[in-house]
């Protein structure tokens, strides 16, 4: 087992319908500590360089008017194989393949509203986790 950090987005149809508690839970009965937290409302340009990997696909501008439309939550989470255990926790993409009594079966309205984001590896979380905060703003946990 290794202590890992991930990065976490809950996103604008999850912050609009007051779920960001009941989600917060979820990562704390996970063993998830979260470790750095801030509320944004991310323009076009911070959400295209944040999705720059899926540019020229098909729902890209869909994804980005999305990712604009509201605030968003982002937070760092932490605890062993964190990458992982939050990608189980959240569930597959699109919630009506995702298992039960998982983040997005449980919340999300669709693949496009799916609530949350979580990084997909190492390297991923590494640079989501640097895109939002300095290193100064992730407080370690006991
Ligand atoms: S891919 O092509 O398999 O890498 O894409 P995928 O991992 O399934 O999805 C990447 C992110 O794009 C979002 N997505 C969509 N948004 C809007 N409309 C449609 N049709 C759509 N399909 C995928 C998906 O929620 C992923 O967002 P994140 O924030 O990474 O979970």
């Amino acid at each position: 087992m290794t202590i890992e950090r991930t990065f976490s987005i809950v996103k604008p149809d999850a912050v609009k319908r007051n779920l960001i508690g009941a989600i917060y839970q979820r990562f704390e009965n996970a063993g998830l500590k979260i470790v750095a937290a801030k509320m944004v409302r991310l323009n076009a340009e911070k959400a295209q360089g944040f999705y720059a990997e899926h540019e020229g696909k098909p729902f890209f501008d869909d994804l980005v008017a999305f990712m604009t439309s509201g605030p968003v939550l982002v937070q760092v989470l932490e605890g062993e194989d964190a990458i992982v255990r939050y990608r189980e926790l959240m569930g597959k993409t699109n919630p009506d393949e995702a298992a039960c009594g998982t983040i997005r079966s449980d919340f999300a309205l669709s693949l496009r509203h799916n609530s949350v984001h979580g990084s997909d590896s190492p390297e991923s979380a590494a640079r989501e986790i640097a895109y939002f905060f300095a290193e100064d703003e992730i407080c370690p946990r006991d």
